[in-house]
């Protein structure tokens, strides 16, 4: 049997956002072989991360806060559980809720562990005054993408919109019920190449908003972090990491400009672990972390 988290991120429990998530578990229970959970993130205690690194550092990589999304945390034993997750959440200033934001934050252990990595998830994002629910929708999608979900689908809705929105749900709901029955025989890692490939077609593409923070908004390798990094870093191991991030940097660049997106998206997941990699070593391992990369983080391919 696949186990659906459905997730209600609004502090109003008969509200548009929960009226949006039941034609979603509709839609989800309509398909052989899932069983449903309507889970209200507002019921249970949990707070922010406080950044102690424990979850890196300890074997198995869980959080050791003590609330419900701590190791022995009553959500965090659902959110372990599920083979899909439906979140929905309303909007607040023009962006995804306090509570949500606080959720995927504390899902930070399954980074190490990779445990969640190709896991199937659907959004749903409620706004009922001036809207920018496909701008809080594209974060969500963000989101997804930094915990290597697969992004099944994603819901914007108005209030002006509502009743096609419900149909549009309950649909939403289906596909990712029919995801999770696939999760639930063995789940399908998600490596980062071919992750950046497929995100070109959700609602938040990571190439664009990637090259330019890595070229500090110019798209070009000159000004970018990487050749930064080599006028500052001082450990070896960093500089030899920078030095093959600059070669994929500058691949990915070449793709980009000649329109050859996809081929530029495979190079940009190359650079960005390299980069990542370099950043570790150069300012995390010994100072701030004081462990190496866990091994399901970013893993490098062989050359
Ligand atoms: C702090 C806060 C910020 C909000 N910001 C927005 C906004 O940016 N855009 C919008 O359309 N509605 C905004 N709203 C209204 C919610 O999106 C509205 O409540 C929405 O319909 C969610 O449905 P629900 O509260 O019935 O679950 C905000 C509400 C709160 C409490």
């Amino acid at each position: 049997m696949a186990y659906v988290l459905a997730l209600l991120a609004s502090g109003r429990r008969k509200g548009y956002t929960a009226s949006v998530l039941q034609a979603a578990i509709k839609g989800a229970e309509s398909v052989q072989g899932v069983e449903v959970e309507l889970v209200r993130l507002h019921k249970y205690k949990f707070g922010p991360c406080t950044s102690c690194f424990n979850c890196i550092r300890n074997d198995p990589h869980e959080c050791t806060l003590p609330d419900d999304m701590g190791e022995e945390g009553a959500l965090m034993a659902k959110v372990k559980r599920a083979n899909g997750w439906i979140l929905a959440d309303p909007v607040h200033y023009w962006g995804p809720s306090a509570q949500c934001h606080l959720f995927f934050e504390r899902c930070y252990p399954f980074l190490w562990s990779g445990d969640l990595e190709g896991m199937p998830f659907a959004s749903i994002c409620c706004a009922s005054n001036q809207g920018m629910q496909r701008l809080a929708n594209a974060n969500l999608c963000k989101w997804a993408f930094t915990k290597g979900f697969r992004y099944i689908g994603g819901l914007p809705v108005h209030m002006a919109f509502i009743e096609r929105a419900r149909v549009e749900a309950e649909n939403l709901g289906r596909k990712l019920a029919e995801a999770a029955i696939i999760d639930v025989r063995g789940r399908q890692k998600f490596p980062d190449q071919e992750r950046y490939v497929d995100y070109l077609s959700k609602p938040w593409r990571v190439l664009e908003p990637y090259l330019e923070n890595l070229t500090n908004g110019t798209m070009a390798y000159e000004s970018s972090l990487i050749a930064e990094g080599f006028a500052s870093f001082k450990r070896k191991e960093a500089i030899e990491l920078l030095e093959k991030s600059r070669k994929y940097l500058e691949q990915t660049l070449e793709f980009y400009n000649n329109s050859k997106e996809e081929e530029a998206c495979s190079m940009l997941a190359q650079a960005s672990a390299m980069w990542t990699h370099a950043t570790w070593k150069e300012f995390l391992e010994e100072d701030v972390i004081k462990t190496s990369v866990p091994d399901a983080y970013r893993p490098i391919a062989e050359e």
